[in-house]
């Protein structure tokens, strides 16, 4: 059975400081729940944030790492020094990776084989732009993010990943895919899986939906058969708002 998860992806924000504030409140606030909770930090907070939750049924994801396990980078991560400090859990494909970093499908099928090889498990993020859906093609673009990154993948590397379906044009925006909307595209990928993998495969990988997810629009859009959660930004910087999220399962 696919598990329901919610994970909040901080971005840039929060110092030290800050991150234990907000992880501490978290902690003192949140009910037993069958939910996954995830929180991402950013890179310098990773270690204190997962000493902060270790063993208190919060994970610890990294917002991205590079795709070669060490070297001359300048500024980047490898697996190795994540997965050294436990952190198991990487968001890659994110839309502003891909934006403003220039990440490429070809470069992000590269940074899940490394991930999957360092036995991490991948939040892979894709979605389609404003420009795709008003011309109808936001299936074609879906479809391609999925087969150039992803379908190179054997069925057993798929244990490791989570996908997460995030238009680009609800990302910080306040404009949310309807639940309808969000539904007709889990439910194209899930098909499309079942298609490539096999229906075993495409009933148990968790599908996220990201994109302006609210404590006052979650409840809906959790709801659909082919929503498994979501991957929560600005309302992941707040206890209360991330916790409702969390709980409108
Ligand atoms: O990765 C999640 C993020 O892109 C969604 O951001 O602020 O629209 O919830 P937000």
């Amino acid at each position: 059975m696919r598990k329901h998860i919610v994970a909040g992806n901080w971005k840039m924000h929060k110092t030290n400081s800050e991150t234990l504030t907000l992880l501490n409140e978290i902690l003192a606030k949140k009910k037993e729940s069958k939910t996954e909770i995830i929180v991402a930090p950013t890179f310098v907070n990773l270690k204190a944030a997962n000493d902060c939750v270790n063993g208190k049924g919060i994970t610890v994801a990294a917002q991205n790492m590079h795709q070669a396990e060490g070297g001359a980078f300048t500024g980047e991560i490898a697996a190795n020094m994540l997965t050294d400090i436990n952190v198991k859990t990487v968001i890659l494909g994110h839309s502003e990776r891909r934006a403003y970093f220039h990440e490429t499908d070809g470069q992000l099928a590269d940074k899940v084989n490394t991930a999957l090889k360092h036995e991490m498990r991948v939040i892979f993020c894709f979605g389609e732009e404003l420009k795709d859906r008003q011309k109808e093609n936001h299936f074609n673009i879906v479809e391609y993010q999925l087969r150039d990154a992803l379908f190179h993948l054997e069925k057993k590397d798929w244990a490791n990943i989570v996908l997460a379906y995030e238009p680009v044009w609800a990302i910080g925006t306040g404009e949310t895919a309807s639940p309808e909307q969000a539904q007709e595209m889990h439910q194209f990928i899930r098909n499309l899986i079942a298609k490539v993998y096999g229906s075993e495969i495409a009933d148990n990988v968790s599908i996220l939906y990201g994109g302006s997810v609210k404590p006052n629009n979650a409840q809906e859009i959790f709801s659909k058969p082919d929503v498994d959660g979501g991957l929560i930004g600005g309302a992941s910087l707040h206890a209360d708002d991330f916790l409702a999220i969390v709980n409108a399962f």
